[in-house]
């Protein structure tokens, strides 16, 4: 399998072996295999990353090869088959961010944490890796960091960012420049209220309510028929 050093065993905990009970049964007789994205993502909350032991164990619980478990695993990026260090900083340099300065994030990150991508800092606090579109290109650029995207980075954001993480805080993560989700860097340009267009909403209310009255007075003289 991988070329990392393996540890011998792994244990789920007995909270999460009972976490693991509940996620298997969630799914319907003969349909356990579909329990092991949930089953890797509890593991790797555990131990930081998945072996081949976990793999292993997942097999054993869903009842199916150790091969399929690492198919799985091996396709979705977000399964670290080494370990990585306490905080695992991800930055995207697909084409939105590269295009929204994502170079000079990247510098950041190597200026700060002194590793390249796929290293860890020699205290083990962060690991550094690249990655492809994180799906948050509105935003770009974006760094994910551990559970949480930071959005509208620079170098600037991204040092303080870091710094603040080597304290052992946790900044706020979200966009940096305090953009609204995803709204445009100038604001809403919909949805918003105006008072002008709402207080043609009201005349056209008026109107309407004119209209009838008049249309009332009409039929009652006989001018108009009413709809049959
Ligand atoms: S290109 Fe970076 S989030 Fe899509």
């Amino acid at each position: 399998m991988q070329t990392t050093e393996q540890p011998d065993s792994f244990m789920f905990s007995s909270e999460n072996v009972q976490l693991a009970q509940l996620i298997i049964e969630r799914y319907p007789e003969g349909r356990q295999a579909s329990a092991v994205i949930p089953l890797l993502d509890l593991a790797q909350r555990q131990e930081g990353w998945i072996s081949e032991p976990v793999m292993e164990v997942i097999a054993e619980l869903l009842k199916i090869s150790s091969i399929r478990v690492l198919e799985v695993a091996s396709f979705y990026t977000m399964f670290n088959l080494e370990p990585v260090g306490k905080h695992h900083v991800q930055v995207c340099t697909n084409l939105s961010c590269w295009l929204s300065g994502s170079e000079d994030v990247v510098r950041a990150c190597k200026d700060s944490l002194g590793v390249g991508f796929g290293e860890t800092t020699l205290d083990g606090k962060f690991t550094l890796n690249e990655i492809e579109c994180a799906g948050a290109c509105v935003n770009a650029p974006v760094v994910q960091i551990d559970d949480n995207y930071f959005e509208d980075i620079n170098y600037d954001f991204m040092t303080e960012i870091l710094d603040a993480f080597k304290k052992g805080q946790r900044p706020a993560h979200g966009s940096q420049t305090g953009r609204n989700g995803s709204c445009p860097k100038g604001g809403a340009t919909s949805l918003s209220f105006d008072p002008t267009e709402y207080s043609k909403k009201q005349d056209l209310t008026a109107a309407k309510a004119a209209f009838e009255e008049s249309k009332s007075r009409a039929m009652a003289k006989g001018n108009v028929k009413g709809n049959a």
